[in-house]
């Protein structure tokens, strides 16, 4: 049976589980929503399953993730499932807003099953990254995660998203307010004289919010919040206010530069 799998990825945590996800489901073809979103109108799949693999961003969907959930027609589609990425908690209210989404959307039909799975955190704004060890920790965790998932995937295992008052109540009090802001929040973005001009930023950037002029970053202001030109610039030249300059970078060890390119059609 044919799978399509959706995704969208920040630091690669999202793109490691797609990845992990689709080696166990046979005929599985990996599709970078951020690509993908280029071409209007609705988008109607051609399979049997088809999944959307996603960071949890203020216990919510990005704001590309929910605008292409809209557009999405899965009315033929004999199973649909998403995953959740999360460096902590509140991947329920996310799965909730997705299934709203594509219940109201053109093909009226929403998740079949949906699922979260821990990774390390990289809200580099809040925290920095966590030590080797642990990052280790946990993506071995995520990897025996990820099996189960394919196994229920495999299985067609159904349930809605669990409802949680407290995640709903977090969705309601702060993804609101992050989503008002998100694609001007680049504005608190700058670049100091560690740049080399090597363009990883620009080229990482999923949304093509950045150009380089003059050998620097500039930011348009449709930015998505992923933090990937933060985490990833090789010489940590990009801040976002004081606070980021002190703390350790993350990106997923098995992730490179290139794959997080080709996910916004660069880097052949
Ligand atoms: C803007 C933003 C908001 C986030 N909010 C949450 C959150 O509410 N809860 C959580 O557990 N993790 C949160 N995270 C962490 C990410 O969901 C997590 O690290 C994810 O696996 C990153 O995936 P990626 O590497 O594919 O971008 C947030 C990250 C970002 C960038
Ligand atoms: S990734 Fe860093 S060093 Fe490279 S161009 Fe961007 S800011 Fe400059
Ligand atoms: S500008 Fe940076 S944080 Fe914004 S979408 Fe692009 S890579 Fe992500």
């Amino acid at each position: 049976m044919k799978t399509l799998l959706y995704y969208f990825t920040g630091t690669g945590n999202s793109l490691a589980v797609a990845k992990g996800i689709c080696s166990r489901l046979g005929d599985c073809e990996l599709v970078p929503i951020a690509s993908a979103v280029r071409t209007p109108g609705p988008v109607v799949p051609e399979a049997g399953r088809v999944g959307i693999v996603s960071p949890l961003y203020f216990f919510g969907l990005p704001s590309l993730v929910a605008d292409f959930a809209g557009r999405l027609d899965l009315s033929r589609v004999p199973y649909v499932f998403s995953v959740m990425t999360m460096g902590g908690s509140g991947g329920s209210a996310a799965l909730r807003q997705l299934d709203g989404i594509l219940n109201d959307g053109a093909g009226k039909r929403g998740l079949d099953a949906g699922f979260s799975v821990r990774m390390p955190g990289n809200y580099v704004m809040m925290y920095g990254s966590m030590g080797e060890r642990t990052i280790a920790k946990i993506l071995q965790k995520a990897d025996r995660r990820v099996e189960e998932i394919a196994d229920k995937v495999n299985r067609g295992v159904r349930g809605k998203p669990s409802w949680s008052p407290f995640s709903s109540l977090i969705h309601g009090l702060m993804y609101q307010k992050f989503i008002r802001g998100v694609h001007e929040a680049d504005r608190k973005f700058t670049v100091d004289d560690r740049c080399t001009s090597c363009k990883t930023c620009a080229g990482v950037c999923p949304v093509e919010n950045i150009r380089i002029v003059e050998g620097r970053p500039t930011w348009l202001h449709h930015c998505e919040q992923c933090m990937a030109c933060i985490q990833l610039c090789p010489t940590k030249a990009i801040q976002a206010g004081p606070k980021t300059e002190g703390r350790e970078r993350y990106r997923h060890p098995g992730i490179d530069v290139k794959s997080l390119e080709e996910q916004a059609g660069r880097g052949e």
